[in-house]
């Protein structure tokens, strides 16, 4: 019996679908794969109404609703997204890094991954991006983004801060530069970018040493890079810990006393970051705890509550004698995640200098 012979639209119907799906598959083997991974913050964020923009809820939308709020991702990425937790970013903690830490190297590990965004509240992101640019074991792009209004108000920053996030994450040129940071059409590296303030959309600035680049009609353009080691550089290793040494940072302030340092001592940090005032100066009545505190062990980083500059070794303390470390150009909280990391390989002062030095 012969086949029924199937009608000549319906063959040309057919062709048409065959070369569309060929077509479409072509293209989106072309465009990267970006994976996304939410952590909560305000750009996961709602407010009572559309002004709302102060006292709102962080960390209420889930990373699924946060890529369906951006259809034009799907034009420049093939985007996946996972829930990794959902926190306001000031809670974040050690144990929280090192999972996502852990995630990100699992992910990057992958070939079918050209790179990754972390959405992340705006409190840390600069010091969870640290942490990521000395734990990354890859060159592929990371990329955090933030929002410093809330999903529902009105100009919200967030989704077209994900729109630019995805297209740097995918781009070649931001292979090899570390961890990155982008919101407002801005690029910078994770090492110096910080928030400047509580709540414009302006916030995330590299004062001095300047941001990297910018993305300016749907795409990222790189003028800079970070001279110092970071990511596929690295020497620190997270694969098997699971937490890291306690560090604690004191604030410097006139009329300062050691209650507080005395506290973190007491409760066994293994590490003291010495927030001081100018170029990290110590206080008369406060130096001799720090000495005891050497004394019991603990490592002292002099650090500087200033914001920019070099915290100069033998400057206002001889650092050599009293066997503290000079943090550089470090904020004190990123100081604090440098130490942390050094102290999973050495106690050594001048190893953890050099660690100072190098990232
Ligand atoms: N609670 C703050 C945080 O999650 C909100 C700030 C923000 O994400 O912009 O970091």
């Amino acid at each position: 019996m012969s086949r029924p012979k199937t009608a000549p639209y319906r063959q040309f119907f057919a062709a048409l679908a065959t070369l569309l799906f060929v077509v479409t598959s072509a293209h989106a083997q072309t465009r990267p794969n970006v994976r996304i991974l939410a952590t909560g913050g305000t750009i996961a964020g709602t407010g009572a109404s559309s002004t709302t923009t102060v006292g709102y809820t962080a960390a209420t939308v889930g990373v699924q609703q946060l890529i369906a709020a951006v259809p034009e991702l799907a034009k420049v990425a093939n985007v996946k997204g996972e829930q990794v937790f959902q926190i306001a970013s000031e809670s974040m903690t050690n144990e929280h890094w090192l999972t996502l830490g852990k995630r990100v190297n699992a992910l990057l590990a992958q070939p079918d991954v050209d790179g990754i965004v972390i959405t992340h509240g705006t409190d840390t992101l600069e010091e969870t991006a640290y942490f990521l640019d000395l734990v990354v074991k890859s060159r592929k792009p990371v990329v955090l983004v933030g929002a410093m209004r809330p999903s529902t108000a009105l100009s919200a920053d967030g989704p077209l801060n994900l729109y630019n996030a995805v297209l740097v994450a995918g781009n070649a040129d931001a292979a090899g530069k570390g961890v990155l940071v982008s919101l407002n059409d801005q690029i910078h590296s994770a090492r110096d970018v910080t928030k400047t303030n509580t709540s414009t959309p302006d916030s995330f600035k590299t004062p001095e040493l300047g941001l990297i680049g910018y993305i300016q009609g749907g795409k990222a353009f790189f003028y800079r890079a970070s001279t110092r080691k970071h990511t596929f550089d690295t020497e620190f290793d997270i694969a098997n810990l699971n937490t890291l040494p306690q560090v604690d940072i004191v604030y410097g302030y006139a009329n300062m006393n050691t209650v507080a340092l005395d506290a973190f001592v007491a409760a066994g940090a293994k590490g003291i970051i010495h927030a001081g005032v100018g170029d990290g100066s110590l206080a008369a009545r406060v130096k001799p705890a720090l000495i005891a505190a050497r004394k019991k062990g603990a490592i002292i980083v002099r650090a500087s509550r200033v914001g920019q500059g070099i915290l100069a070794r033998n400057g206002e303390a001889n650092d050599d004698e009293l066997d503290f470390v000079a943090a550089d150009t470090l904020s004190p909280q990123k100081a604090r995640i440098l130490l942390m990391l050094a102290l999973t390989k050495t106690t050594n002062t001048a190893e953890i200098q050099r660690m100072f030095y190098t990232y």
